[in-house]
C-alpha cells in the first residue's frame, strides 16, 4: 500500500510516497481503507519535529474516512498516534464512528475532528446559550468555520468572526456570521455590541487576539481557549490573573477533545448531533481542497501559508 512517509524532521518536502507494509492491529483496532486523510496544524508541528513524541520513520495524519474491512461499514476515525496518511490505517475502534449513509466521505471527515472541536468549545466548555453573542477567532479555519455555523445554529446572536483576509471574511459572512472583523480590529468588540461586550469568544490562535478579546467580555462572558499554535504574536498562551477575572466577573476555560474522545457515549451522541445538523443543511463544511497523496508536500506548504478556508483533505488513493 502507498502511504506519505516521515524519514526526517523538515520543509515539507521530507514527505515522500512510498510502498510500505499495510499496518498491523492491536486490540480494539480495525484495518480501514482510507479514501481520504485530513490535514491537520498539529501535522505541520510534527513534520518540522517541533513536537515530542514522533518516531521516526513515521506517517502522519490524525483522521481518516473510509471502509472498516471487518464488517464492511464506512467510518470517519481519529488516530491519536497518527497514521493517517496512508491507504489502509489501524484505526481503535473506540475512536471510530459510523457514517450514516446520507453524509459523504468529504464532510464526514471534515465534521469530525474540527466539528467536534467546535462543538466541544461552543457548547460543553463555552456553555452558549440562545441570544447570546458569541466571537470566533480564526473564524475561516477548520475550527472556526464549523464555530460559525454552529453558534448561528445553536442561535447565538450577533456571531462574530475573526479573519485575517478580505477573502476569509467574505467566507466567514457568508457561512453566517453577522461581522466580520480583521485581528486588529478585535478591540472594537464592545462597539460592535452596542457597548455591552460580548458574551462568549471561542479562540483558536491565543496571543494578541484572546488578549483584545478579554477586554471585549461582558460581565459574566466566557472566553474558551482550544488552539494557541499559530506562531508569531498574534498566537500563543496568554496569562490571565483571577483579579482580571474577579475585575471584569468573566471566565477563561480551556477544551481539549482529548476528553471528549475518551468518553464514547459523548463522542457518539456529539457525532450524531453533528450528521444531523449536515443533514438538515445547518452545517456544511467548507472543503478548501482535496489534493492527491502525491501532492502532500505542496498541500502542507498551502496549509502553513494561511492561505485556505474550511477543511484539507489528502485523496489517499490518489498517487502519481
Ligand atoms: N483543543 C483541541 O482539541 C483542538 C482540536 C483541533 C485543533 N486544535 C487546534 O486548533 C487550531 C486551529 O485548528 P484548525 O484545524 O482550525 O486549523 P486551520 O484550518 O489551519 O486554521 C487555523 C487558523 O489559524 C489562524 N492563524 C493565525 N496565525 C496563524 C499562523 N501563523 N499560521 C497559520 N494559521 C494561523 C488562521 O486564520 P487567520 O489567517 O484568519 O488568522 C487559520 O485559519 C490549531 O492550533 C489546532 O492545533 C485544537
Amino acid at each position: 500500500m502507498a502511504a506519505a512517509v516521515l524519514r526526517e524532521f523538515g520543509a515539507p518536502s521530507v514527505l515522500r510516497v512510498e510502498q510500505v507494509e499495510e499496518p498491523v492491529c492491536g486490540a480494539g483496532a480495525s484495518l480501514v481503507d482510507v479514501s481520504f486523510a485530513g490535514l491537520n496544524f498539529d501535522d505541520l508541528e510534527h513534520r518540522r519535529g517541533a513536537e515530542p513524541g514522533v518516531q521516526l520513520p513515521a506517517v502522519l495524519g490524525v483522521d481518516v474516512v473510509g471502509r472498516r474491512r471487518r464488517d464492511g461499514r464506512r467510518v470517519v476515525a481519529l488516530m491519536r498516534r497518527g497514521g493517517g496518511y496512508s491507504q489502509v490505517a489501524a484505526a481503535v475502534d473506540a475512536h471510530s464512528v459510523q457514517v450514516p449513509d446520507d453524509i459523504e466521505d468529504t464532510q464526514a471527515i471534515a465534521l469530525f475532528e474540527q466539528g467536534i472541536t467546535a462543538y466541544g468549545a461552543l457548547k460543553l466548555a463555552g456553555r452558549v446559550r440562545p441570544g447570546e453573542s458569541v466571537v470566533v477567532t480564526s473564524a475561516a479555519g477548520g475550527v472556526g468555520h464549523l464555530a460559525v455555523q454552529l453558534a448561528a445554529a445553536l442561535q447565538a446572536k450577533p456571531v462574530i468572526g475573526i479573519a485575517s483576509t478580505a477573502a476569509k471574511r467574505a467566507a466567514v459572512v457568508e457561512l453566517g456570521a453577522d461581522v466580520a472583523l480583521a485581528p486588529e480590529e478585535i478591540g472594537e468588540l464592545r462597539a460592535v455590541t452596542g457597548g455591552r461586550g460580548v458574551d462568549l469568544v471561542v479562540d483558536g490562535s491565543g496571543g494578541a487576539q484572546a488578549n483584545a478579546a478579554l477586554t471585549g467580555l461582558a460581565p459574566f462572558g466566557r472566553l474558551v481557549s482550544y488552539g494557541w499554535r499559530g506562531g508569531g504574536a498574534g498566537c500563543g498562551w496568554i496569562e490571565v490573573s483571577t483579579e482580571e477575572l474577579v475585575g471584569s466577573s468573566i471566565g477563561v476555560a480551556g477544551f481539549w477533545m482529548r476528553h471528549l474522545v475518551d468518553d464514547r457515549a459523548l463522542l457518539t451522541g456529539i457525532a450524531e448531533e453533528l450528521f444531523d445538523l449536515a443533514r438538515t443543511g445547518r452545517l456544511t463544511a467548507r472543503i478548501d481542497r482535496i489534493w492527491p497523496l502525491s501532492q502532500v508536500a505542496a498541500a502542507h506548504e498551502e496549509f502553513a501559508a494561511r492561505r485556505t478556508i474550511g477543511k484539507v483533505l489528502l485523496d489517499v488513493r490518489e498517487v502519481v
